[in-house]
């Protein structure tokens, strides 16, 4: 086994993230799809001091691309936030993100457990060990990392295990894989765990592709309240929000359950 020293470990962690950055860029350009992503605002609005020292000098896709890897950004980073800070349970909340990348949406899915004084951490899974590492390293400069459990694996497998740890899920965050089957298998093992609490489940990337099949199929399959925000987010726009139907004395509080037709 080769050995190295702490200072060739650092170059080459170096390089790896600089031949990343240049990957992921060069898919996005040969790739071109319409952004909501923006720019032009006050960093200030941003809900973690270190979110927004690296946002600092964004100006484009290729330059926040480098910094914050396939981030959602702003104002979908806010959306996210307020979403999750307004619909906290009052004690032990369960929140749960698939796909971590370098971090940055965990970094404001703990900002919200710590700013609204909630217990609890974001369980948060990533099938690259190598971004996980960097999302560890992110988490911990941006004062958050006690607040976030991370781990590596297939979401599935996560979501099949965390069904036999968890008797209900308050929030998810569902960025990973976003090919159709996938988000539909994500939410089929969160589903039974959501509506045991009127949780809700955000998803990102919802104006195209694999996404927005997999909502079209949710809905159907589940029913269930659905609200679309076209315009944040990138490659390609767009984020939602489901929770289910709301229960009702007269339904006995059955229909946030039974809804599965
Ligand atoms: C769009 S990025 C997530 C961005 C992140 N949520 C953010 O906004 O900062 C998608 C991530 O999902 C991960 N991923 C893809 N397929 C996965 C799977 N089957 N299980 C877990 N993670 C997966 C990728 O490695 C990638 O890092």
């Amino acid at each position: 086994m080769i050995r190295l020293s702490r200072q060739q470990g650092g170059f080459l962690a170096a390089m790896t993230e600089s031949i990343r950055s240049r990957l992921e860029w060069l898919y996005h350009s040969i790739r071109p799809i319409p952004s909501r992503r923006r720019f032009d605002y006050d960093r200030r609005l941003l809900v973690n001091a270190y979110l927004a020292e690296q946002e600092a000098d964004a100006r484009d896709l290729r330059s926040t691309v480098a910094r914050t890897g396939l981030s959602l950004g702003y104002p979908a980073w806010n959306l996210l936030y307020y979403t999750l800070l307004c619909s906290l349970p009052p004690s032990d909340p369960v929140v749960v993100e698939t796909g971590t990348n370098r971090g940055f949406s965990t970094i404001v899915l703990a900002q919200a457990l710590i700013d609204a004084g909630a217990g609890g951490v974001v369980r948060t899974i990533d099938i690259d060990p190598e971004v996980v590492e960097l999302a560890r390293r992110h988490a911990a400069q941006a004062g958050v990392a006690g607040r976030i459990r991370f781990h590596v694996g297939d979401s599935r497998d996560f979501l099949a295990t965390l069904a036999g740890e968890v008797d209900h899920v308050d929030f998810a965050f569902l960025d990973g894989d976003h090919r159709a089957e996938a988000v539909a298998a994500e939410f089929e093992r969160l589903y039974p765990l959501v509506t045991a609490c009127d949780g809700k489940v955000f998803f990102d990337n919802t104006g195209g592709g694999g996404v927005a099949k997999a909502l079209r199929r949710i809905h159907e399959t589940y029913g269930g309240n659905l609200v679309e925000f076209s315009n944040c987010s990138w490659a390609p726009p767009g984020n939602a929000i489901w929770q289910p139907p709301a229960r009702t004395q007269a339904d006995g509080g059955r229909a946030g359950r039974d809804h599965r037709r």
